[in-house]
């Protein structure tokens, strides 16, 4: 389990076009906002570190794209975070965004982890998802990134497109490990409610294709050494996302910006959800808290055993009855005294969460 305790996010909700399968808050009209909004970001900060904000171990930039901001900007945001020496600090990329200049400036300010938005290698199923970029730019990102001494990388891709094939698919996992990543997120394309995507059923995922595609990216990844440490995420041994750990294992983190989440002790609060509201608040003094929830200790509880069962520790044997057990039969396998799912079980990751206890 992680070893970091704390950890900071940070929000960037500005994209140059909307991709229409995404739910996330992000804004494709508001780039006058930029030098406001990071301000408001900084002022933020600064209230919580006067509050006591410990030091992070791990920082996160995301978005929203966080490289469409200038890299001056960014940096502003981050040298306002106190952080323990060596701690992970990573920024979401667009690969067409990636130049040696940036990553100048990232690494000058301690940025040492980039993941890396590609989704897929293949001309057709980029514009199927609606992405603008050419994927010659994830290698020449990966390579300015490593130039400049950004070794630890992460590559974002995304399976089960519309008009995608399984030798597709293949092709993208393939043309991904030739850039040697340490790190790589395979995510099902989800159908999130309110996109244009999820009004248009006959552009949705087929689940048997899907887990097909599961399938080769795990034989793959495996292959090359990277090892699944949680269902949708691979990596070299040491080369896990600390500052995901801390969200998968109940840890506390504090969220800057609009629509940011935060988490400490049980308490859950998040932020409004527009950059221009957020900007109000804090501007005039107040918070950007939009709304709280506390989990009971039972609810805390289970929560953990269903963050925990989608990692390689698993979850302790009692956590499922013997009926349940017996269903769940080729989807859990023991790991010492812990149940962690099998493949097919990662497939079903949902369907054997609701049953935990
Ligand atoms: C905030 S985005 C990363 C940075 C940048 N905005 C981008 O898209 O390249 C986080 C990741 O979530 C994944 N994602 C977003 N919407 C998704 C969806 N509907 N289904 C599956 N994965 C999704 C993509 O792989 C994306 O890279
Ligand atoms: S997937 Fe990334 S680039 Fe596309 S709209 Fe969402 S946050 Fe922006």
């Amino acid at each position: 389990m992680s070893t970091d305790r704390f950890g900071v996010y940070v929000h960037v909700p500005f994209c140059r076009h909307r991709c229409d399968y995404c739910a996330f808050a992000t804004f494709t009209d508001r780039d006058h906002l930029m030098s406001r909004y990071s301000e408001a970001v900084v002022n933020e900060i600064r209230r919580a570190v006067n509050a006591g904000m410990p030091s992070a171990d791990t920082v996160f930039f995301g978005g929203g794209t966080p490289t469409r901001l200038a890299p001056d900007l960014l940096t502003s945001m981050l040298a306002a975070i106190p952080s323990t020496p060596g701690a992970e600090v990573t920024v979401e990329c667009n690969p067409d965004d990636v130049n040696p200049a940036m990553i100048e400036a990232f690494v000058a300010a301690g940025v040492n982890r980039l993941s890396i938005g590609v989704q897929s290698m293949v001309p057709h199923v980029l514009r199927s998802l609606g992405r603008m970029h050419d994927p010659r730019n994830v290698a020449n990102a990966v390579r300015f990134a490593r130039a400049g001494g950004i070794d630890n990388l992460n590559l974002d891709v995304i399976y089960g497109v519309h008009g995608e094939s399984v030798d597709d698919w293949r092709r993208t996992v393939e043309e991904v490990m030739e850039l040697d990543p340490p790190h790589v997120s395979a995510y099902g394309l989800t159908v999130e409610g309110g996109t244009p995507l999820a009004e248009d059923p006959s552009r949705h995922p087929d689940d048997d294709l899907q887990a097909e595609m599961y399938e080769v990216v795990d034989d793959l990844l495996a292959a090359a050494g990277l090892a699944n440490y949680e269902v949708s995420n691979w990596a070299e041994p040491g080369r896990e996302c600390r500052h995901n750990r801390i969200y998968w294992s109940q840890g506390d983190y504090l969220g800057f910006g609009s629509a940011a989440h935060s988490h400490r002790d049980g308490r859950r609060w998040w932020n409004v959800r527009t950059p221009d509201r957020f900007i109000e608040l804090i501007e005039a003094g107040e918070s950007a808290e939009s709304s709280a929830e506390v989990l009971d200790e039972e609810q805390r509880r289970l929560e953990g055993l269903q963050l925990a069962i989608r990692m390689r520790e698993g979850v302790p044997r009692g956590s499922f009855s013997d009926d349940d057990l017996r269903m769940l039969e080729g989807l859990l396998t023991e790991s010492g005294d812990r149940l962690v799912l099998t493949r097919r079980g990662r497939l079903m990751a949902n369907e054997v969460s609701v049953r935990l206890r």
